[in-house]
């Protein structure tokens, strides 16, 4: 790969800055001080550094999102602002996008991610990769609802979902409650609540698959996933 590639991708700035950080005899590699930007560097093999700091070469990038609402799981929209404008450029510069979509008003964790092939598995009806919301709840949910959603409810546009786990945390003129669904069609868990006659008043998601939202980040704060929580995700 081209040195100044190199550089501009992990952001060392556009390949015009990058000229000047190599002017100012600032790029390393193996040691030695390199001046021309379009020199070929295997990052894997190669001590490239700047100002002494190793470059560390990565291809895809993962962020956990604590996704506030009034704002968008897209890459981009006309009148709103997306949750890609809440991350700083050095992120934006790797065009990620969210792994699957929030609705505007829901909260909670939202994979960013640009790995197609993590997002595709982990997106893929096939997979059933199971979600928990959190959910405040307009109505008196009851075991009633906990048995019908178990079997899986019809939606409004005459689909039958998967069987999803609720579990009942306060019940009463305003409820409280957990569920795991294994889907993701257009405001499935509202849906799911206004097919037994209730509201969702308030919806966050707690994780998807091994993955859970860090409950320290603030709402539209995010942090690079662990190796950890990494390794659970791509050994799905
Ligand atoms: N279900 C919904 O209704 N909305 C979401 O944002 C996610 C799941």
């Amino acid at each position: 790969m081209r040195l100044d590639k190199l550089l501009a991708n992990m952001g060392y700035g556009s390949r015009k800055e990058v000229k000047v950080l190599l002017k100012q005899k600032a790029v390393t590699v193996d040691g030695e001080v390199v001046k021309d930007s379009a020199m070929h560097v295997d990052p894997e093999k190669q001590n490239v550094s700047v100002f002494g700091e190793r470059v560390e070469y990565i291809e895809f990038i993962y962020v956990m999102m604590n996704k506030p609402p009034g704002v968008i799981s897209a890459t981009e929209d006309r009148y709103d602002q997306t949750v890609i404008d809440l991350l700083d450029p050095y992120v934006q510069h790797f065009q990620p996008f969210p792994v699957g979509r929030l609705d505007k008003d829901t909260e909670g964790l939202l994979l960013i991610t640009n790995d197609g092939n993590l997002a595709h598995n982990l997106l893929s009806p096939k997979k059933h990769v199971p979600k928990w919301y959190y959910a405040k709840i307009d109505g008196v949910v009851t075991v009633a609802d906990i048995e019908a959603f178990a079997q899986g409810v019809t939606l409004d546009d005459g689909y039958h979902t998967k069987p999803g786990e609720l579990k009942i945390i306060v019940s009463g003129e305003e409820s409280e409650i957990e569920l795991m669904i294994q889907e993701g069609k257009f405001h499935q868990v509202k849906r799911m609540f206004e097919s037994v006659g209730k509201t969702v008043t308030y919806l966050k998601r707690l994780s998807m698959g091994p993955l859970e939202l860090d409950e320290e980040l603030a709402l539209g704060d995010y942090r690079e996933l662990t190796k950890e929580e990494l390794t659970s995700l791509l050994e799905r």
